[in-house]
């Protein structure tokens, strides 16, 4: 047996253990990318650095192995640093999204592109589903939405953008809410994890709706104060070329307030009111739509603008007390206001938790440019040609079905495969790498290999660990992953041959599992 400090603790490792290995003896987690303790390996992309006491020098703990006497340091800020460098050198040699850059542009970050492909497979109950998740009037914004994500989806460069609006409106509007609810919201259980925590909304339009539906879901009572007769604020008063918007805008109220929510109308809050619901409430939501001279009495901050807040976590200068939408900044957007309403619901959950208010979790996205010419034919592999489709019906009226799947199949799968699971993206976010600081002006364009009935390749996101070669060479796979190439411009050569695929079929899962980013997935 081998005996090492790892991190000031005295612990035996046998004799060939690796300074990985004796780490995790110790209880302590080092990230990998190339390392898989299946192969034989080969150090390649030295995430995995640690630091030896005695010399400074860095070691990559995957294959250097551990001698006697030695005195590691696996989690000092040098050893953060050289693993953030070993990050960003190979995020400078990649080309990917993480979140396609609708799903970016959304301020509710509705999970577009799974929305399309599920209605593309025409599952509107499931893709309403996805969309209720963020969105919770799909059929009012799918008809007064200014949709910044239209303005950023790449279909666009190639011809027009997906017509994601009317997309979310179909969802909205055929889809089975009852089915979501029931699959979505165990509010029992939740109220039993949470306690009977109450929390006030003031100001029942766009986003103290959202705020209030989101943390009922969450399993805390929510009562909204609502000044008019009625809730809906701003909504109503939107101009929308389809005489179904009255009763769209009633059905979708009544949903949310259906969650469970306690509507109070008519209840102006004065100074007296608010100081009564700071005693009778766990946290308050104000979303009031404007800041009047009564709310200024309410000491809480303020500036010309508005109620001040912490721009990450909406909460104001008196902690119980969270702030959004028009009260904040003049928003003048009913998505804007929706997504607030979605963000403060993480921040006040986050609060009454007893947890660190840190606001709604953002997480690395790997983000290249816009599209060029020579990239379009490998994007519309996956998509249905030509352009976006207007609703014969006229303009003003939604899809048929027909239609909306035609138009849903029009989406690029612009984002990744394996964006939850992907390694690079996961340290990425942990070590806060930039993806920029070393990235060289050269332009590798993209490519989408449909290698397999199973697996997709894309070679930009490739970080040139082997391991699909050596796994596939464990499996004795007659016609494997090789490498092509040397140095910088090594690459993965993928069998394209159709009749090659029986070989590779039983491995073909494994290997897309295995590899570290989206570059090798399953379609
Ligand atoms: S491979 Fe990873 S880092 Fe790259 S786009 Fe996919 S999820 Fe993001
Ligand atoms: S093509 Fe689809 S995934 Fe890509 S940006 Fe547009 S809607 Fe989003
Ligand atoms: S494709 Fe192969 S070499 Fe490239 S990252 Fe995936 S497993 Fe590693
Ligand atoms: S060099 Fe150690 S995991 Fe990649």
């Amino acid at each position: 047996m081998i005996s090492l400090k790892i991190d000031g603790e005295n612990i035996k490792v046998p004799e060939g253990s690796t300074l990985l290995q004796a780490a995790e003896k110790a209880g302590v987690e080092i990230p990998v990318m190339c390392y898989d303790d299946r192969l034989d390996h080969f150090a390649s992309c030295m995430v995995c650095m640690v630091k030896s006491r005695d010399s400074g020098q860095m070691l990559a703990s995957c294959s250097v192995k551990a001698e006697e006497g030695m005195d590691i340091i696996t989690g000092d800020e040098e050893v953060f640093e050289a693993r953030k460098a070993s990050l960003e050198l190979l995020l400078s040699d990649h080309t990917g999204d993480c979140q396609a850059p609708c799903q970016l542009a959304c301020p509710a970050h509705m999970n577009i592109p799974l929305m399309n492909r599920l209605l593309g497979e025409g599952k509107v109950d499931e893709a309403l589903q996805v969309v209720q998740q963020d969105i919770p009037i799909p059929s009012i914004l799918g008809r007064i939405c200014h949709a910044p994500c239209e303005g950023a989806c790449r279909r666009k460069t190639i011809d027009e953008p997906v017509s994601i609006c009317l997309l979310k409106r179909y969802a909205g509007d055929i889809g089975n809410l009852q089915h979501v609810s029931a699959k979505t919201v165990n509010q029992q259980a939740l109220k039993k994890a949470i306690g009977n925590k109450k929390v006030a909304v003031i100001g029942a339009g766009p986003a103290g709706l959202s705020a209030a539906c989101y943390l009922q879901r969450a399993g805390y009572q929510c009562i909204l104060y609502e000044k008019s007769d009625r809730a809906g604020g701003l909504l109503h008063l939107a101009e929308v070329m389809d005489d179904s918007y009255p009763e769209v805008l009633d059905r979708e109220i009544s949903q949310i307030l259906d969650t469970g929510i306690e509507l109070k109308t008519n209840m102006a809050v004065d100074k007296d009111l608010f100081e009564k619901l700071l005693g009778s409430s766990d946290a308050i939501v104000v979303a009031t739509g404007e800041i009047e001279n009564g709310i200024r009495s309410w000491n809480i901050e303020s500036g010309k603008n508005g109620i001040t807040i912490d721009k990450s976590t909406y909460q104001t200068s008196h902690p119980p007390v969270f702030a959004i939408g028009n009260v904040v900044r003049s928003v003048k957007s009913a998505v804007r206001s929706v997504g607030h309403g979605k963000e403060v619901a993480a921040s006040v959950h986050q609060y009454l938790s007893g947890e660190a208010v840190k606001g709604y979790p953002k997480m690395f996205n790997s983000r290249f440019g816009k599209l060029r010419e020579e990239e379009f034919g490998e994007y519309l592999k996956e998509s249905h040609p030509g352009k976006r489709m207007e609703p014969v019906a006229g303009q003003g009226k939604g899809f048929d079905h027909t239609e909306m799947q035609e138009e849903a199949g029009r989406c690029l799968h612009c984002d990744c495969r394996d964006l939850h699971t992907c390694k690079l993206r996961i340290h990425a976010d942990r070590y806060a790498a930039n993806q920029r600081r070393y990235k060289g002006d050269a332009f590798k364009p993209v490519t989408k290999v449909f290698v397999h009935d199973a697996i997709i390749y894309e070679p930009q996101k490739c970080i040139k660990c082997g391991i699909c070669v050596r796994l596939t060479a464990l499996h004795k796979e007659k016609y494997g992953f090789t490498f092509i190439g040397r140095g910088f411009d090594v690459r993965i050569g993928i069998p394209f041959d159709e009749s090659l695929e029986a070989d590779l079929s039983e491995t073909a899962k494994e290997v897309a599992m295995a590899c570290p980013t989206g570059a090798l997935a399953l379609k």
